[in-house]
């Protein structure tokens, strides 16, 4: 093996240039040549491919976004144009490939295995939604900016007595808002794995408020309904002069926290030892505080992201 291609694909995540630097660095270290590939799958077939130098490197730990660029491509779902990747890949001599993303970065990994082209998936995006994982590069990051809108948050609900139903992303897993709320002091987590009963949580602020609590903050997944929605079905259980708010992209940017650079540079660099060792056709992740490496086709087909839903029950115990 001489040439690594990576890209990033889907939505992007803090902490995605600190997994492209270390697999270039591992790769160029390891006395082979690394390859950007940008624009996700899109730049791929299109071949927008280019060396990454070690100095390239230089000064992106620390930045947010990717510098390979990410795009969003639904077409290469078709077989035709994933032919169309490998076809790019082998013009440049690649011999494998390490796709940064989500779940459907992976699944662009996992076709291009089933096509006998050698890839590992790393998960990266703010999600946390992908298998065989406990945790996904940018979730960290993006929890830590949700927090920091939240604690804001608190402050003028505080001075105003109100409540505020703040959403955060998360399309299908409410691992964000289970982690900021609990961080925050939520009155209540809203999350697309569990049943929730608005009437309930509208009692909950209504005692708070008779007991002497100040505010009331509601933080709910994106995968359950919007924040204007929310408020508006609160609304008709009390008067809580109560606000909606979406947090939406700010928690996708900014600079990476330590543990999403630490994890980053700790799955590029595992991905290159294994494809060193002659392995592929992987998907990277840490599980009880270990790297492990997992079928990326068994992985997908056959498992799914386990929210910790504990935390909900944890919030529950700990609110006011
Ligand atoms: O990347 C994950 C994510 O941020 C989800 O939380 C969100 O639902 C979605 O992407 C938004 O996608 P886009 O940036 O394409 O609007």
């Amino acid at each position: 093996m001489k040439r690594i291609g990576i890209l990033t694909s889907g939505g992007d995540a803090s902490g995605m240039n600190a997994a492209i630097r270390s697999i270039a660095r591992s790769a160029i270290s390891a006395g082979l040549e690394a390859y950007g590939i940008n624009y996700g799958f899109a730049g791929l077939v299109a071949g927008n491919i280019r060396q990454l130098e070690s100095k390239d490197m230089d000064g992106i730990i620390d930045r947010g976004g990717t510098i390979l660029y990410s795009a969003r491509f639904p077409e290469f779902a078709e077989e035709k144009t994933q032919l169309k990747g490998i076809e790019q890949l082998k013009k440049f001599g690649i011999d494998a490939l390490v796709v940064i993303g989500g779940d459907g970065s992976y699944h662009g990994a996992e076709r291009l295995t089933q096509h006998g082209f050698n890839s590992i998936g790393v998960p990266g995006t703010i999600d946390n939604d992908i298998p065989g994982t406990d945790f996904t590069v940018g979730f960290d990051t993006a929890v830590n900016v949700a927090l920091d809108a939240l604690d804001r948050i608190n402050d003028t609900a505080t001075s105003h007595q109100r409540t505020f139903v703040v959403e955060v992303m998360g399309r299908g897993a409410g691992d964000i808002a289970l982690w900021a709320g609990n961080a925050a002091d939520a009155d209540a987590i809203v999350i697309p794995e569990r049943e929730y009963d608005i009437k309930e949580i509208a009692e909950h602020l209504k005692r708070n408020y008779e007991n002497g609590k100040d505010h009331g903050l509601i933080v709910l997944a994106e995968g359950v309904m919007s924040a204007a929605d929310f408020k508006e079905q609160l609304d008709q259980y009390g008067d809580f002069d109560s606000r909606a708010i979406t947090l939406g992209h700010v928690q996708r940017g900014g600079r990476p926290t330590a543990k999403d650079r630490v994890l980053a540079s700790m799955f590029g660099d595992y991905a290159v030892r294994l494809l060193l060792e002659g392995k592929g056709g992987l998907a990277i992740g840490i599980r009880d505080n270990k790297l492990v490496a997992t079928d990326i086709i068994d992985t997908l087909e056959n498992h799914k992201h386990i929210t910790d839903v504990s935390l909900l029950d944890l919030n529950d115990r700990l609110r006011f």
